[in-house]
């Protein structure tokens, strides 16, 4: 494309806008979002996923076992991964458009248009369940979290990657590295919000939930799981784009948690 149109026709990059939201349907928000968000996941090198992240992931997900379960698969980019390292992957999420291109991108993987809150599936179907990037993302994550532990057998493992509870509790005032980073909202009382990002000519919003971590953790015991792993990564040196990323690598971007069934 001649670089001129393409300068006047791509939107500039700019750093994230928060909206803090009252109340929040994610499920209806997700389906919105979604043709957004496959364009934002299938372009190259462009987020965190292919940059670090599903790498820093896969370093908690154990090796492939009977049956993998992905809870919010989304266009099914983690799904696609995980089959091809040699896992049986059964792959699950509510917006019927995140579906239907997962399906389109690999008919082989098994998927289900379902709430990862009621899942379709029997009492310990499952030896490994992964909610990568999700859980934020769901309206009833505890009952999520339940139903992960229902269908995992004794043994099973719930591998959680999540936007870490401090990110979501706050936000950077300036664009340096030195920027400090301001929790001007509660930490511990669980709120909405819709991050709008402009990145490389891609839009999206990005809306989720906060919630303490206590209220993953507790979530995660409840449903008969104990904390094996608990992770914070920043971002790495070699993903350091623009001189203000550096601001995370102070405070975590996200957390990672491995649960074990009892
Ligand atoms: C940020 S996307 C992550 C998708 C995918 N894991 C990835 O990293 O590419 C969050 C996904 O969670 C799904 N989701 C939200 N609420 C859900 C629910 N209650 N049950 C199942 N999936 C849900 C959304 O539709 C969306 O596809």
């Amino acid at each position: 494309m001649c670089p001129t149109l393409s300068a006047v026709t791509k939107p500039p990059d700019r750093p994230l806008i928060r909206t803090r939201l009252d109340t929040a349907d994610l499920g209806a928000a997700w389906e919105a979002n979604a043709a957004a968000f496959i364009a934002w996941a299938r372009k190259p090198g462009h987020d965190s996923y292919w940059q670090f992240h599903r790498d820093l992931f896969l370093g908690l997900v154990p090796p492939p076992g009977r049956r993998t379960l992905d809870l919010g698969c989304g266009e099914g980019r983690l799904s696609r991964d995980l089959s091809e390292l040699g896992h049986h992957v059964v792959a699950v999420d509510r917006s019927p458009t995140m579906l239907a291109a997962a399906r389109a991108a690999d008919p082989g993987i098994e998927t289900h248009l379902a709430d990862a809150a009621a899942l379709p599936f029997g009492d310990g179907e499952f030896d490994l369940v992964v909610a990568f990037m999700s859980l934020q993302d769901m309206d009833d994550y505890e009952r999520a979290i339940r139903e992960a532990g229902r269908v995992l057998v004794s043994g099973g493992r719930l591998c959680i990657a999540i936007v870490h509870p401090l990110n979501s509790a706050g936000r950077f005032e300036g664009n340096t590295a030195e920027s400090s980073f301001v929790v001007s909202d509660s930490y511990l009382d669980p709120s909405y919000h819709a991050d709008n990002v402009v990145r490389d000519g891609l839009e999206i919003d990005f809306v989720s939930g906060h919630r303490p971590l206590q209220a993953y953790c507790e979530a995660i015991a409840d449903a008969g799981l104990v904390i094996e792993r608990l992770r914070e990564p920043a971002l790495p040196e070699h993903a350091i784009t623009r001189p203000h990323s550096r601001r995370w690598q102070r405070l975590p971007l996200f957390l990672h948690l491995r649960g074990l069934k009892q």
